[in-house]
């Protein structure tokens, strides 16, 4: 059983292994330092991708591991046990660039991108959200004006996670605002090309070595061939790929709260007050019983979810109860695994002083806490 999943494929377990050894040898060692300085962990990206861990559940033929979501998830939650911050970065190129293009892309667009972008040869972010349209991106203000052979782009865009580093983004444009969310186009954009600008990068609380960064695009020209889909047809795009997205997101956010989960047992094991070890006490084992029962609930609403997308199912709902569970289990986790080490847990010779902050983001990123209540309440309500 893989932490209570009644799943006996030999190869998750297989993968689990391998996964946990290099997050345990190679990430969590580092992540310290990462968060510390900020850099970009490149040599561990370039491993993760040598390890298929960047193109996960993309076809062996367009560069990918070729796995399922499940194995996805479970993978994902290791990594983020280790590093958050590498974590974000793998789970925006899998599920935010490496999907749209393998579902909405032609063939051309698969050898060219996809490929090189599974393999981990190149990286991507996905660049929907604007200063202005964050929870609402029908109204996004970025124009492709159509011109010859293709689209010029113009506007900026927000919160963008690979920001700075990234190959290519996938950009999400309308070609006409009056058509709202149908004007919406998605391109595939080449990050060198000419009046594309990194503007600013921010400065965060926490998931400090991936980058947030603000993009420009000051008429940028877009070949035709850079369309994914079809004109108009972005916004779905964009809304499909989220779904996906928030499987990642929730399997970060399982991989913080499991980490100041450890960190907590680890802590109330060793140190002593009033003669005895704190887990002794009642009122920690308690924060510590409740801690397993949310980090459980989250991962299964998870794996429910990546379950649902591995057998073609719709996960739409899945996802978003996913996500919100999780998001929301590691906060509370984080929190409480600060109290539990009193006042170690506040200084950063403790984890989860770097869990507490890593783990705010989850409720935001890839649609807030309140935007995945929407989700829900929408596909309750679907009949009405
Ligand atoms: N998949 C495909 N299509 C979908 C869909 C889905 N999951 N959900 C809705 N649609 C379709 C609808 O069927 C509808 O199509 P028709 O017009 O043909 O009927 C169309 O999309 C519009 O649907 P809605 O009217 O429901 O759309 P809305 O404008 O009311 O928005 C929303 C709904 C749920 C609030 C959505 O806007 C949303 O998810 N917002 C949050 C956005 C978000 O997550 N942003 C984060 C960006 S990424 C990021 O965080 C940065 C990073 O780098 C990590």
């Amino acid at each position: 059983m893989l932490y209570g999943w009644p799943e006996t494929d030999e190869s998750k377990k297989m993968l689990l292994d391998q996964v946990r050894s290099f997050s345990r040898s190679v990430i969590a060692p580092k992540a310290a330092e990462a968060d510390a300085t900020g850099n970009f962990p490149t040599e561990i990206v370039q491993q993760l991708g040598e390890m298929g861990l960047m193109g996960m559940m993309v076809p062996e033929e367009w560069g990918g591991a070729g796995m399922d979501a499940v194995s996805y998830a479970m993978a994902l939650e290791e990594i983020a046990a280790a590093c958050a911050s590498t974590a974000v970065i793998m789970s925006v190129n899998n599920s935010l660039v490496c999907y749209p293009i393998q579902a909405f892309g032609n063939d051309d667009q698969k050898k060219k991108f996809l490929t090189p972008l599974a393999q981990g040869k190149k990286l991507g972010c996905f660049a929907l959200s604007e200063p202005g349209h964050g929870s609402d991106p029908a109204g996004l203000q970025c124009q492709a004006i159509k011109v010859e052979g293709g689209y010029k782009l113009k506007g900026s865009k927000n919160w963008i996670t690979n920001g700075k580093e990234a190959d290519y983004a996938i950009v999400f444009a309308t070609t006409d605002k009056a058509l709202g969310h149908k004007g919406i186009c998605a391109l595939i954009v080449d990050t060198k090309s000419t009046g594309y600008k990194v503007a600013k990068l921010e400065d965060k609380l926490g998931i400090v070595a991936s980058s947030t960064a603000q993009l420009f695009f000051d008429d940028v020209f877009v070949p035709q061939e850079c369309l994914l889909g079809k004109e108009g047809q972005g916004f779905k795009i964009a809304l499909a790929t989220l779904d996906g997205g928030r499987i990642g997101i929730a399997s970060q956010a399982l991989g913080i709260g499991r980490c100041a989960f450890d960190a907590s047992k680890k802590f109330a094991s060793e140190r002593e007050q009033f003669g005895a070890p704190i887990a002794k006490l009642q009122a920690i084992q308690w924060f510590i019983a409740d801690m397993a029962t949310r980090l459980q609930a989250a991962r299964l609403l998870t794996w429910n979810a990546a379950k649902c997308k591995d057998m073609g199912l719709k996960y739409t709902k899945e996802a978003a109860m996913a996500k919100l569970a999780a998001s929301e289990a590691s906060v509370w986790i984080a929190t409480k695994a600060i109290q539990v080490h009193g006042g170690y847990g506040y200084t950063k010779e403790y984890v989860v002083e770097r869990n507490y902050r890593d783990s705010k983001v989850t409720e935001i990123y890839e649609g807030t806490s309140e935007i995945q209540r929407i989700v829900i309440a929408a596909q309750e309500f679907a009949e009405l």
